[in-house]
C-alpha cells in the first residue's frame, strides 16, 4: 500500500472543492454486477463483536447469532422494511486451513452453517459470510477441486492473515474461487464480504499485497457460475482512482468508503468524531467517482449503521442518530444494522422502518445524494452542507441539510461554529428551480418551498431530511 495515500487523498479533496456541479448533472446507479438493485438491510456481527461490553452475555457463536437476527424476523416492521441479512463478521471460519480441497470452512465448534442458513432462509432471512483473500499456507500442498494443481503451485508470499496470495492469473486459482464459493451456495450464503481488499485496505498489522483487485474479479465470476444469486461487498475503505474504482464497479455490489467506524473495546458503539469523518468519505467517494463519466453500478458502503440503540449504548445523541440514518438513507448506502438488536428502542425502530424514510432509501438506491454547498452549490467540504439525491424524470428530489458540528478532528470542514446555526439553502444552490411540496421526513410535516430556498435552524449534530415533488 502506498504511504502516500493519504496526502493524495487530502489533495483530492482540495481539488473537489473547487469544482462546482452542473445543474443538470443528476448521478444514477444502475443494476450492480451481481444483480442488484439496492443496498442490503439487515444486520452484521462486528459492532458487538469489537465492543462486547455493550452486550457482555453475546457469544458469537450460532445461538447468539440467532438470538439476534431472530429479531429481524420477529419485529414485522423490521422484515416488512428488508431487513433480512444476518452477516457474520470476522470469526465463523476456521482462520488457518480449508477442508480437502483448501476450501473455507466453518468452526464447527462454534457454527453448523447450514443450520444456520435453514433457520435464517426458513423466516425470510438471508445468510452473510466473511472471507479475506488469499488461500491458506496450510493448504500449500493440496489439490485444488477439480484439477491437478497444487495450491502450493499458484499460491506464494504471506500476506500475514495465515494466507499466501493467489495468482490470480492462473485458471486453477479460479477453479479454487469457484469451489469456494460452490460450497458457499450449497450452504445457503446470500452475501460474501471481502474485507482486506488492496489498494484501499490499512496494512493493520498484515503484510497486504498492493493489489488484490484480482481477488474482487475472481469472487465476482465464481458468483456468476454459482447457481446462487450472492451479493459481494467490499471493504475497506478503497482506492477511488478511476482506473480501481472501474474494477470495484465491475465487480462488486457494494464498496467500503472508509475505514471501520466502531469505537473498539468501547462501552458504546461509536463516536461523533468518526461519524465525521464517515460522511466526509462519502462526500469525497461520491464527488470523485462521478467525475469518471462511469455509469455507477455500486452501492456505498458507509460502515455499519449504529442507530438502533439508546444513546448511552450508541454513544451519540439521539439527534445524531438521526443524521446518520438521514446520511446512510441519502447515500443508498448498505443499511446493516451494527446494533444490538436485541436492545432496539422505539426511536431507532422509527428510524429504520418510517414510511417515508424507506421511500427515501427506494429514490435513494436510483439517485444517491451529491454534495450542494450551501451559499455556492459546490461539492466541497463544510460545516453547514446541504445534500440532492436526484431530480428523477418527474423532478422529485430528495435534499438534506445538516449541522455537522465543529471539525472535532476527521473531518475536512475549517469552521468551528458551536451552537444553533441558520442553515439557508436556495434551489440554485441544490440546482433546482421551481415550486416544490415538500415532506418533512421526520418531523411528519410538510409545507412549499419556492426559489427563495430553505432556512433551516439546526444545533450541532442536527440534519433536516426532505422529500421534494414539484
Ligand atoms: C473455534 O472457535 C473456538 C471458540 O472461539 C476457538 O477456541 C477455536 O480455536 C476455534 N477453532 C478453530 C479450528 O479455529
Ligand atoms: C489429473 O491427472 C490425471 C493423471 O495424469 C488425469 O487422468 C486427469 O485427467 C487429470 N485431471 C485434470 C482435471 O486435469
Ligand atoms: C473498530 O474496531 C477495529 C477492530 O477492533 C479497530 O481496528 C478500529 O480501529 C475500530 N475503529 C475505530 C474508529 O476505533
Ligand atoms: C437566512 O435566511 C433568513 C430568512 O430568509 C434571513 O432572515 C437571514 O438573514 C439569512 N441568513 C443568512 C446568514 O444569510
Ligand atoms: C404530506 O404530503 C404527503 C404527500 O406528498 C401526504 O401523503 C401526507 O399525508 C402529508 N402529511 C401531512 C402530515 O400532512
Amino acid at each position: 500500500m502506498a504511504p502516500t495515500r493519504s496526502s493524495v487523498l487530502v489533495s483530492l479533496g482540495v481539488l473537489i472543492a473547487g469544482v462546482t456541479k452542473a445543474a443538470s448533472d443528476v448521478v444514477q446507479i444502475e443494476q450492480t454486477p451481481n444483480g442488484f438493485l439496492s443496498s442490503p438491510r439487515g444486520w452484521n456481527s462486528y459492532g458487538i463483536q469489537t465492543n462486547p461490553a455493550t452486550n457482555p452475555e453475546f457469544q458469537f457463536d450460532q445461538a447468539g447469532v440467532i438470538s439476534q437476527c431472530d429479531v429481524l424476523a420477529t419485529t414485522t416492521a423490521l422484515k416488512d422494511a428488508g431487513y433480512v441479512y444476518c452477516s457474520l463478521d470476522s470469526g465463523w471460519s476456521v482462520g488457518d486451513r480449508g477442508d480437502d480441497f483448501g476450501r473455507i470452512i466453518y468452526n464447527d465448534t462454534i457454527f453448523d452453517i447450514p443450520g444456520l442458513a435453514d433457520h435464517l432462509h426458513s423466516q425470510g432471512l438471508l445468510l452473510g459470510v466473511y472471507v479475506v483473500p488469499g488461500a491458506f499456507h496450510a493448504d500449500e500442498g493440496k489439490t485444488i477441486l477439480g484439477t491437478n494443481v497444487t495450491i502450493g503451485s499458484v499460491c506464494s508470499g504471506d500476506n500475514g492473515l495465515s494466507r499466501c496470495n493467489l495468482d490470480y492469473s492462473q485458471p486453477a486459482v479460479q477453479q479454487w474461487f469457484n469451489s469456494v464459493v460452490d460450497q458457499f451456495a450449497t450452504w445457503g450464503v446470500d452475501l460474501i464480504k471481502l474485507d482486506y481488499v488492496t489498494p484501499g485496505s490499512p496494512v493493520n498489522g498484515a503484510t497486504l499485497p498492493q493489489d488484490s483487485s484480482g481477488e474482487v474479479i475472481a469472487y465476482h465470476k465464481a458468483i456468476a457460475q454459482s447457481n446462487r444469486q450472492i451479493r459481494l461487498d467490499i471493504s475497506w475503505k478503497l482506492d477511488r482512482s478511476q482506473t480501481y474504482f472501474e474494477i470495484w464497479n465491475a465487480n462488486a455490489d457494494s464498496m467500503r468508503t472508509d475505514q471501520d467506524i466502531n469505537n473498539s473495546g468501547g462501552t458504546t458503539f461509536v463516536a461523533w468524531e468518526v461519524l465525521q469523518r464517515a460522511i466526509e468519505n462519502y462526500r469525497q467517494y461520491i464527488a470523485t467517482v462521478t467525475q469518471y463519466g462511469t455509469t455507477l453500478t455500486i452501492y456505498p458502503d458507509m460502515d455499519n449503521l449504529y442507530v438502533g440503540n439508546e444513546a448511552a449504548i450508541t454513544g451519540v445523541t439521539d439527534a445524531q442518530r438521526q443524521t446518520i440514518m438521514t446520511h446512510w438513507l441519502g447515500a443508498g448506502a448498505n443499511l446493516l444494522l451494527g446494533s444490538d438488536l436485541t436492545k432496539l428502542d422505539q426511536f431507532g425502530l422509527n428510524l429504520l422502518t418510517n414510511p417515508r424514510a424507506l421511500e427515501v432509501a427506494e429514490f435513494t438506491s436510483r439517485y444517491p445524494m451529491l454534495p450542494r454547498n450551501p451559499g455556492t452549490g459546490e461539492n466541497g467540504p463544510q460545516q453547514l452542507q446541504a445534500w440532492i439525491a436526484g431530480p428523477d424524470a418527474a423532478g422529485s428530489a430528495v435534499v438534506i441539510i445538516a449541522n455537522y458540528g465543529p471539525n472535532q478532528g476527521q473531518g475536512s470542514w475549517e469552521t468551528s461554529k458551536s451552537g444553533i446555526q441558520t442553515v439557508n439553502v436556495s434551489l440554485t444552490d441544490l440546482g433546482i428551480a421551481g415550486t416544490y411540496g415538500v415532506v418533512d421526513v421526520w418531523a411528519n410535516a410538510n409545507f412549499t418551498v419556492d426559489d427563495l430556498g430553505f432556512s433551516v435552524e439546526l444545533d450541532e449534530g442536527q440534519s433536516v431530511l426532505y422529500q421534494l415533488n414539484p
